[in-house]
């Protein structure tokens, strides 16, 4: 029997990272990874459900499935992910694609095993609102010298045009010493960066019955350990964020300096309404803490336009905090109607061509500021683990997560060199080694 496999995965790094894990189970039944989407006995969709443009994607994909399973009747085609979980999906997903062997809720993917198994000619639907941790799931690990490791899952902030709480349940902590296990046995196995996941990882612990079990206090843990590698994490909810995180990034030679912190809007009544619980003062308050703290942080965000209501001039303070903030990286997004969110009913949705001219010129404004800082570094050295090797050149990523490419071999790849910066071109940076 052959019985090859192919994931195809939409949205975010938690969902990269739960493919590397839906991976590890089919790996597990003795499955093997092929590119032959075609050709493949199961076909995962991992799907995303927080915009709306996720979603038509994977409704395009299935259309194709369709015609493949047609030529090849036994594929499995099996779909999760959040796009499942939202209310009522999976039934009008069941219904207008019946083709789809098995449908699991983000809270069901270890049932997949067993669903290779199932020979039933119907959609088999396997969602619930039980909201556990799944420790011992067998993960593939696909992000070459990075490990990802899930701190925690969920979301309690209800962000108001957010569907990620609906679709992932609420926080829920994991246990440090499993955690820390985790991240011992990846050092040992050579992975060189540990990006800790979490929606809001600032809040990691206050589920957890152990009174100082909180987020610096496991970086200081994690940082302790032996070992030369590197840890990131992601993503801080600006309310949350605090000095002693700051501190614990601070005082250890282990930790990234690169912190990515969503302001989604630089307007306080677009923020009051977003449900963001901080002003746009309150973020630049954090983001001067940072700077402050870490004199070399490298920043990313995400901002949105087009929130219900957005006027030119929230726009505008949109932009302010986009040019005082300083991001090297600005992650732009359309606000996207999500039904069952409090912002999906509001009144005052914007038009199509608004948000898009609002979006180009947040993008051309962003552009300026990220060459300007990108200019800055050259003539900088900075501490970088090489990364990947591509065309002859190494592309590595700088203690502050900025990516640099260099000359050097393929067997440099997970080392940690110096490299000063020579070069920007349009915001892409390149330098050369320096030896001592
Ligand atoms: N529309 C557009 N963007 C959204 N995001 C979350 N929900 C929506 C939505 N309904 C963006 C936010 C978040 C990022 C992961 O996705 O900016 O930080
Ligand atoms: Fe969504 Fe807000 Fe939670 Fe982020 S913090 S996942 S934007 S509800």
């Amino acid at each position: 029997m052959s019985n090859s496999y192919k994931i195809i995965t939409y949205g975010c790094q938690m969902n990269v990272h739960e493919s590397e894990k839906i991976a590890g189970m089919l790996e597990n039944e003795g499955f093997t990874p092929t590119e032959d989407t075609d050709n493949a006995d199961v076909v995962v969709l991992n799907t995303c459900c927080v915009r709306e443009s996720a979603e038509t994607r994977v409704l395009g994909n299935l259309g194709i499935l369709k015609k493949a399973k047609e030529r090849k009747p036994d594929m499995k085609i099996i779909v999760c992910g959040c796009m499942t979980q939202a209310d009522g999906a999976a039934e009008k997903l069941k219904k207008r694609c019946p083709f789809i062997n098995a449908i699991l809720g983000t809270h069901n993917l270890y049932k997949l095993p067993e669903l290779l198994h199932d020979k039933a000619k119907k959609t088999r639907v396997e969602i619930t609102q039980e909201h556990g941790i799944n420790e011992n799931i067998p993960i593939v690990r696909t992000s070459g010298i990075n490990a990802w490791v899930n701190i925690m899952y969920g979301c309690n902030n209800f962000c108001s045009y957010c569907i990620v709480p609906y679709v992932r349940g609420r926080e829920r902590s994991r246990e440090k010493n499993n955690i820390i296990s985790d991240v011992k046995r990846l050092i040992a196995d050579g992975y060189k960066q540990i990006t800790l996941l979490g929606q809001n990882v600032n809040s990691y612990g206050n589920d957890l019955q152990e009174k100082n079990e909180n987020f610096p206090s496991l970086l200081r843990d994690l940082s302790g350990l032996e070992g030369k590698f590197r840890i990131k994490f992601m993503t801080s909810h600006p309310k949350d964020i605090k000095t002693e995180t700051v501190d614990a990034i601070k005082e250890s030679d282990k930790l990234s300096h690169f912190v990515h912190m969503p302001a989604q809007s630089g307007s306080d009544r677009i923020l009051h309404l977003m449900n963001r619980k901080y002003t746009a003062a309150e973020y630049m308050a954090k983001i001067d803490m940072l700077k402050n703290k870490l004199s070399d942080v490298g920043l990313s965000g995400d901002i949105m336009v087009g929130f219900p209501t957005e006027t030119e001039e929230d726009f505008a303070d949109t932009l302010k905090l986009v040019s005082s903030t300083e991001y090297n990286n600005l992650y732009t997004f359309i606000y996207s109607r999500r039904s069952g969110t409090p912002a999906a009913s509001m009144d005052g949705q914007v038009p199509i061509t608004d948000k898009k001219r609002r979006i180009r010129e947040l993008i051309e404004t962003q552009f300026s500021i990220g060459n300007r800082l990108a200019e800055k570094c050259v003539g900088n050295t900075y501490e970088t683990l090489c990364a990947e090797y591509k065309n002859g050149k190494i592309i590595g990523e700088t203690n502050c997560g900025k990516a640099v490419t260099f000359a050097g071999d393929a067997n440099l790849i997970g080392q940690f060199v110096n490299v000063r910066i020579t070069e920007n071109k349009n915001s892409k940076l390149y330098g050369a080694i320096k030896n001592e």
